[in-house]
């Protein structure tokens, strides 16, 4: 499957705030623990990570290092961001309505199955594999609810919030790390289904 990457300069406009369903976490709990956003890794670590990228192959050993066993529904999980030591974003989707094909293999306003439906969710949880918080960035209904692979930059979590079909549409998506509020910064005539923010260039890339 060929894949194509857009990059888009950010310009820091937003659309509008998305309508985000919050559970907080209980008393005293804070999606941020001590408040504190860690630098991302991709900024503190990136030349470790492309030597050992490099390295990897075929014949490449795999050893686990720590198994965590997750006590909370996920979903269908897509991505994953590290908020520090004992904090994890991962962002899924609820599945509740199943796309299904037209029939005959009909195209219809320039896709192939109906929309479906869902909720897309970005879930907190400690490096236990507790449930902290969780917030879902769709209302009920909405055409657009899978969240798919996520990105954090060290200032915000990025995310494209698509519709699950193909040639539809998507929104570029930032939330706030410590209240999970979220911005549409851009509405885009296609689907998207990762974001990573390079932070060098100030370019985002998608992949539709
Ligand atoms: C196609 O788009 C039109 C106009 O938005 C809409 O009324 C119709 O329900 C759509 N058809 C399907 C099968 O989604
Ligand atoms: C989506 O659009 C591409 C490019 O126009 C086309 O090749 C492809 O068949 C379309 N896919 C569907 C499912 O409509
Ligand atoms: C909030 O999200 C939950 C799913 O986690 C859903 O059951 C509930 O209906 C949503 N509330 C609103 C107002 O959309």
């Amino acid at each position: 499957m060929p894949l194509s990457l857009s990059a888009i300069v950010l310009a820091h406009s937003v659309v509008a705030d998305l309508f985000v369903n919050i559970t907080i976490p209980e008393r005293g709990v804070f999606f941020v623990k001590n408040g504190i956003l860690p630098p991302s890794g991709a900024s503190s670590n990136s030349d470790k990570l492309v030597d050992l990228s490099a390295t990897l192959g075929r014949s490449t050993v795999w050893n686990l290092v720590d198994k965590i066993p997750i006590k909370f529904d996920t979903f269908k999980p897509e991505g994953l961001v590290s908020l520090g030591e004992d904090r994890y974003v991962l962002s899924t989707t609820e599945h509740i309505v199943e796309t299904e094909r037209f029939a005959n293999g009909a195209i219809i306003n320039g896709t192939d199955r109906t929309t479906g439906a869902g909720f897309g969710h970005l879930m907190v949880f400690e490096g236990i594999g507790n449930f902290i918080g969780d917030a879902v960035m769709n209302s009920r209904g909405a055409e657009e609810f899978h969240l798919d692979g996520s990105d954090y930059d060290g200032e915000y979590i990025w995310g494209t919030l698509a519709q699950y079909r193909p040639n539809t549409t998507a929104s570029l998506i930032k939330v706030y790390p410590k209240t999970l509020a979220a911005e549409t910064l851009l509405h885009i005539p296609d689907h998207m289904g990762g974001v990573i923010h390079d932070v060098e260039t100030n370019n985002i890339y998608t992949l539709n």
